[in-house]
């Protein structure tokens, strides 16, 4: 079974998704043939290691390989793999290209010790070698390197570009997935695109029908829209109907403390509540929640809450 994230990665500028400000950066490189130090910031599954293979391709062509490394392993972070192995490709010649790469996967574990010996190479061998650092946060590059570098800024994909994602999966693999499973698999992935691929993939192997109900269940993440839907019901002053809501997550062997910290923060972010009564729910809330974790019978404290929320109106 081949991996998706292998299988989806793009090999070219234009198969990126989003990330137009670093990618048209990364394209005036190449065209200009002039490559600096690079940083790419930002969170995990966005395309940054991804760009950083694209620009090796689109800069070397056909002897990419011989002119790009990609470090990543915790062993290659030892000042001994940087004093040896590092330097040895830094500082030997380029293979029918102007300069080689050397990239920093997850650059964020390299010790400052390393990122010292490193910034000496980056000076030394700026003549044959670029360095390309892949970092979550850039403030954990030391500073003398952040100010050698480009830094390239990769953001959380939008919604609209994660559902473009999905879309080309889908059509590829002849998977079903409506438009409700399609925002559930958005919600769930936070602008990550690994793990909505991992998860896509995960969740084909069961069925070429994807809903949201499979989505929330395999993620393990709470389906807000139905807590939102059960809150809704107890303070419009349906109890039987929230309770009813809340029993299918139950049900479905849902953390009673997760479903609490979820509830929590419906009420404080929406207008369900009247914000004259949102500080007296949410101490309602906090009651409930310490409830559950002294371990009291939480469908009952459950159940509790919901009636108090049903007698609000009235
Ligand atoms: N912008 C994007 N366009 C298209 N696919 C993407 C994009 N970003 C991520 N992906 C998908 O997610 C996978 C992982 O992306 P990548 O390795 O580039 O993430 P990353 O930003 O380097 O994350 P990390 O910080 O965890 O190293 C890719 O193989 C690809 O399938
Ligand atoms: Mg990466």
């Amino acid at each position: 079974m081949s991996l998706w994230v292998e299988k989806y990665r793009p090999n070219s500028f234009d198969e990126i998704i989003g990330q137009e400000e670093s990618v048209n950066k990364l394209k005036a490189m190449v065209k200009k043939g002039e490559v600096q130090h690079i940083i790419m910031s930002g969170p995990p599954g966005v395309g940054k290691t991804t760009s950083a293979v694209v620009l090796a391709r689109e800069l070397f062509g056909s002897v990419w390989e011989e002119n790009f490394i990609e470090l990543n392993a915790s062993d290659d972070r030892k000042l001994s793999v940087i004093q040896g192995k590092v330097k040895e490709f830094a500082r030997s010649k380029p293979i029918s290209a102007p300069f080689k790469m050397i990239l920093f996967d997850e650059a964020d574990s390299l010790t400052s010790e390393a990122q010292q010996a490193l910034r000496r190479m980056m000076e030394e061998y700026s003549a044959t070698c670029r360095f390309i650092f892949s970092v979550n946060y850039q403030s954990n590059i030391i500073e003398p390197i952040q100010s050698r570098c480009a830094v390239l800024r990769f953001k959380p994909l939008s919604k609209s570009e994660v559902v473009k994602f999905i879309d080309r999966i889908a059509k590829t693999e002849g998977l079903n997935i409506d438009s409700g499973a399609k925002e559930a698999l958005e919600y769930v992935s936070k602008g990550d695109l690994r793990s909505l691929v991992n998860t896509m993939q995960s969740l084909a192997n069961l069925s070429s029908t994807i809903s949201s109900e499979v989505v929330y269940k395999n993620s393990g993440v709470l389906d807000v829209g139905k807590i939102r839907e059960g809150l809704k019901a107890a303070i419009s002053g349906d109890y039987m109907k929230s309770k009813e809501t809340f029993s299918t997550f139950l049900d479905g062997g849902v953390n009673i403390k997760e479903l609490v910290s979820q509830m929590f923060s419906v009420v404080a972010s929406s207008d369900l509540i009247e914000p004259n009564m949102k500080s007296y729910v949410i101490e309602k809330l906090a009651e409930l929640d310490y409830r559950v974790i002294e371990g009291a019978t939480p469908f009952i404290q459950l159940q509790a809450f919901l009636a108090f929320l049903s007698t609000l109106k009235k």
